[in-house]
């Protein structure tokens, strides 16, 4: 089983909400890969006030992309330690063709390609409603949604006390944003994926274990990557 290999590369695409997040870090698990999301990433560089997080901002509260040439060089940088070597799940990464070509050139100076590409798929009505109810925690990062995974206590961790806050970019508009961003920018990538032949399609809809498992079946299939 792939599972105990832990040899693979792969990529989560979806809209925003679509669950990328939820399924990476239950993904990182059983598959023994490291989770890389861009978001996740940018949104520390800009709590670190770094130059890259200032330059970050400004799209991010817009909803909008950070340019390709600030993340493709953040993600070379990062899949270039050690932790990557056997695989990796890259969870909201790449966003537009420019960042799969870049990405494509990375893996190939390195005789490596792609596994599989996951498409999460859910409906529009259902990702607004997923992420204004997002409640996240500052110290952990763990996830929560004030009616389908509601914290124990409201505003606090139920793995670490620690306090939940709600993303700057989880309000209607930018929200509404970003979905847009998604459809112009990113969505191009299923058929380009498509035609490359690595592309897989998940119903995203139902409990997060049940998105998991198809997901998982999906991983489990591939067949095993080609010997350099
Ligand atoms: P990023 O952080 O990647 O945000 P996103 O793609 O908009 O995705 P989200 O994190 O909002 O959603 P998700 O699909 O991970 O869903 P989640 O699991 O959290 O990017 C943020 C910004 O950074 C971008 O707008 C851009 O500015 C910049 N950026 C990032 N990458 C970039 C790139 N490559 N290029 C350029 N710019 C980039 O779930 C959402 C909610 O739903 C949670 O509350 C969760 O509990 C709940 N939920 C999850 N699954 C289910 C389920 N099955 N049923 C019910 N509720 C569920």
């Amino acid at each position: 089983m792939k599972a105990a290999r832990g040899e693979m590369r792969i990529v989560l695409v979806g809209p925003p909400g679509a669950g990328k997040g939820t399924q990476a870090r239950m993904l990182q698990q059983t598959f023994t890969i490291p989770q890389i999301s861009t978001g996740d990433l940018l949104r520390e560089a800009v709590r670190e006030g770094t130059r890259l997080g200032q330059q970050a901002r400004i799209y991010m509260d817009a909803g909008e992309l950070v340019p390709d040439q600030l993340v493709t060089a953040m993600v070379a940088e990062r899949l270039r330690r050690p932790d990557c070597a056997k695989g990796f799940l890259l969870d909201g990464f790449p966003r537009t063709i420019a960042q799969a070509d870049a990405l494509a050139a990375e893996l190939a100076a390195h005789q490596e390609r792609l596994d599989g590409v996951v498409s999460i798929v859910v409906p529009r009505a259902d990702l607004v409603e997923r992420l204004s109810g997002r409640w996240v925690c500052k110290a952990c990062g763990a996830m929560y949604h004030e009616r389908f995974d509601p914290p124990q206590r409201v505003g606090v961790c139920n793995r670490c006390q620690g306090a939940l806050y709600q993303r700057n970019d989880d309000n209607v508009a930018t929200v509404n944003a970003r979905l847009e961003v998604y459809e112009r920018a990113t969505a191009p990538l299923l058929d380009y994926y498509r035609r490359h032949g690595v592309l897989h399609e998940i119903n995203g809809s139902g409990k997060p274990e049940e998105v998991f498992q198809r997901i998982a079946t999906v991983l489990r299939s591939l067949p095993p990557p080609a010997q350099p």
